[in-house]
């Protein structure tokens, strides 16, 4: 049997570690070829995928629009087109929960420039490549924390409800050339960047479980099936949705 996304070539931002290592290792099995782009170092997650003939690994920060053109055209050089780009990449589990008057002028800036200049600035840079191959899926990262207005990271949560604000109107603008743009919206996931983070993993969680039908953690393998649906063709005629992953904690 094929896999869903044989003859695709993806790209996962934020893809060296945490959630996006598994959405990269999840299309590696499904028949991708994969470039993880991320600001740190891929080298180590590249060994971790142990498929060296069908993924790549690069640096660039995605709020620097230069550096997406340069994934953009390395990704195309490699593998000699773009399918799919999954805008992952955010400032998210090195966050230490702050009321709002307490957050850092330059932290509020630096997460708006992550997680939300950045999908616009990677949506630019790849959109042109899949305009002219006739199509693309573009899948945004939010969280479900934009339906709940958790407490405590007003950057964060403010950064996401743009995401899928984002999320409409980039399908509205990309649609008519063929790329879908859907998000998806997790929960709280015991991902292994948050439980390296004991700030992040311990926030709200008691409030998290109590609030979900499905009482329990959270894994990677609990979101990466919505994203590979999202990236491949079972999703062709859906675009500007945000599907939400959590365990039935909020229901948008
Ligand atoms: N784990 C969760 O509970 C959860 C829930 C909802 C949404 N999310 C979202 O899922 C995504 C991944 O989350 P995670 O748990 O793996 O957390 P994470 O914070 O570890 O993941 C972010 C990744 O993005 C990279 N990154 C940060 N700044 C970057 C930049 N400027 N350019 C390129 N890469 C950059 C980091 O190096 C890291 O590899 C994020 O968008 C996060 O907001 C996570």
């Amino acid at each position: 049997m094929g896999g869903r996304l044989d003859g695709k070539v993806a790209i996962v931002t934020g893809g060296a570690a945490g959630l996006g290592l598994a959405y990269a290792r999840r299309f590696v099995a499904e028949g991708a070829r994969v470039v993880i782009s991320d600001v740190v170092d891929g080298a180590g997650a590249l060994k971790r995928l142990d498929a060296p003939a069908t993924t790549h690994a690069m640096r660039a920060d995605v709020s620097r629009f230069a550096d997406c053109e340069r994934m953009a055209d390395e990704a195309h050089a490699r593998f000699g087109r773009i399918d799919v780009l999954v805008n992952n990449a955010a400032v998210f589990a090195t966050l230490k929960p702050t009321p709002f008057e307490a957050i850092a002028e330059a932290e509020w800036d630096r997460v708006m420039a992550v997680n939300v200049k950045g999908i616009w600035n990677c949506a630019r840079a790849v959109a042109p490549r899949m305009r002219a191959q006739g199509g693309g899926r573009i899948v945004n990262v939010a969280s479900a924390i934009a339906h709940k207005g958790t407490a405590g990271l007003l950057h964060y949560v403010t950064s996401k409800g743009a995401v899928i604000a984002m999320t409409r109107a980039l399908a509205r603008e990309l649609g008519p050339d063929g790329i879908a743009v859907n998000a998806v919206a997790p929960g709280l996931i015991m991902s292994e960047t948050v439980l390296a983070n004991p700030h992040i993993a311990a926030f709200q969680r008691e409030a998290v479980l109590a609030s979900r039908a499905f009482k329990r953690d959270a894994v990677a393998e609990d979101v990466e099936g919505t994203v590979l649906f999202l990236a491949s063709a079972d999703s062709a005629f859906m675009t500007g949705q945000t599907l939400v992953v959590d365990g039935g904690s909020v229901f948008a």
